[in-house]
């Protein structure tokens, strides 16, 4: 059985989606950042700081070979993992993915006062994520099979993407 890969930007609800999605299909739900802090007992900003965003980006990158080389699970990637050819290579290989697709505007009222994402943690918050969301949205596109509209709740936006694949509630 394929996994269902949620690919979107910070803020699209792809952990809150992915919960909903596995829980209403009765499959198993996995976070590649969850996954890095259990396995490195350190905090996303802890990583950055103390090593670096490319010490991050390789255990993101091991991780994501890791589910990639299972079945049947949801899946919900960090928003900079599908920006690199060889994360998306091996997740739809084996997965289909699927892009939240959310407006910045709804995506800054969301992440607005966040202090979990090192990349946001700057003075010019604002422009930096409008700058880094218009060069990645063209990436996520090209990785996904397909994209919903994930401005609404996570119990419809779970629900399109069981229309858009086919897929029923257990
Ligand atoms: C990142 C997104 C974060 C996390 C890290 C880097 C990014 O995940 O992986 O802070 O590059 O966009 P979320 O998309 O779950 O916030």
């Amino acid at each position: 059985m394929r996994n269902i890969v949620l690919c979107g930007f910070m803020g699209s609800g792809k952990t809150t989606v992915g919960r909903q999605l596995a829980s209403l299909t009765g499959r198993r739900f996995e976070d590649t950042d969850e996954l890095i802090v259990k396995n490195t007992g350190m905090t996303i900003p802890e990583i950055f700081e103390k090593y670096s965003e490319q010490h991050f980006r390789s255990l993101e990158r091991e991780v994501c070979a890791r589910l990639a080389s299972q079945q049947g699970l949801i899946i919900a990637v960090g928003g900079g993992a599908l920006t690199f050819a060889e994360n998306v290579k091996v997740l739809s290989a084996t997965g289909d993915i699927v892009l939240l697709d959310v407006p910045i505007e709804v995506i800054l009222r969301r992440l607005k006062g966040d202090a979990t994402r090192p990349l946001l943690d700057r003075p010019d918050r604002e422009n930096a994520a409008r700058a880094l969301y218009k060069q990645r949205m063209p990436l996520y596109k090209a990785a996904a099979a397909f994209t919903v509209n994930a401005a609404a709740d996570a119990k419809t936006v779970a629900q399109d993407i069981m229309k858009a694949l086919g897929l029923f509630s257990q």
